[in-house]
């Protein structure tokens, strides 16, 4: 597993320490960038392996890299009183933390807790690749919903296509960069489909929202393989959809 306590050496003196040792003796918690549980290329020709090998290498590691260092340095500011500096790390820590956090299913059942979800959400077309582990949903990516999700489905938006509609359009009118997510209202006990802003979590549009797919509208997910067309990513990253991941959460989160 990613998450990984760094070792304490409490007879060092953190003042005497790099930023990063520090923080480690204080036992700061950092995160890892974890392997795919695909090859980049599992999910062709849906999404090119160019897009998923420099998506996760590149940018998924960026994020990484930078919401681990600004947990450092939020940990250095909290230990000096640095009033300031504790104000103006929030804005990184959102943004970097924020598709840290995406990365991070909610339910213990999941062995890959610290992917991406963007890059736990797709997963290998039934008959592309061979399937896909059990564990990660062997039913094969693009599979509607079944059971309790499906239903629910058709409760709140009347059909599943008309659900797939709706995330499309509202994925293709966003502005800028930003995300799509079909969410359970865990209060009101119904799905919605939200949007956020950059890099911003669902859990900023109320903590009462549980995050059951979400779609990354960045230009970095879609623009080597579809250029500018990203109604057309759209219309395809459904073929490489994890519903049995969708409908596990669902179901763990109304149980
Ligand atoms: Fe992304």
């Amino acid at each position: 597993m990613a998450l990984r306590t760094l070792a304490s050496r409490k007879t060092l003196a953190a003042a005497a320490l790099p930023l990063a040792a520090a923080a480690a003796a204080r036992g700061v918690t950092t995160v890892a960038l974890p392997d795919l549980p695909y090859d980049y290329g599992a999910l062709e020709p849906a999404i090119s392996g160019e897009i998923m090998r420099l998506h996760h290498q590149k940018h998924h590691a960026t994020y990484v890299a930078n919401y681990n260092k600004a947990l450092e340095q939020l940990d250095a500011a909290v230990a000096k009183g640095d009033a300031p500096a504790i104000v103006h790390l929030q804005s990184a820590i959102k943004f970097n933390g924020g598709g840290e956090a995406k990365s991070r299913p909610p339910y213990p059942f999941l062995a890959y807790g610290f992917l991406s979800f963007f890059f736990f959400v797709l997963f290998i077309a039934g008959d592309a690749g061979g399937g896909g582990s059990e564990e990660l949903g062997g039913e094969g990516g693009g599979e509607p919903p079944h059971a309790k999700l499906g239903w629910a489905i058709d409760e709140d938006f009347g059909s599943f296509e008309a659900l797939v509609k709706k995330m499309s359009a509202e994925g293709a009118a966003l502005q800028g960069s930003g995300w799509v997510w079909l969410a359970l209202d865990k209060e009101a006990k119904k799905l919605s489909v939200e949007t956020t802003a950059n890099q911003d979590p669902l859990v900023t549009k109320g903590a009462n929202l549980v995050p059951l797919l979400g779609i990354d509208v960045w230009e970095h997910a879609y623009y080597l393989q579809y250029k500018n067309v990203r109604p057309d990513y759209l219309s395809n990253i459904w073929k490489v959809m994890n519903w049995k991941y969708a409908g596990e959460v669902y179901e763990n989160a109304t149980a």
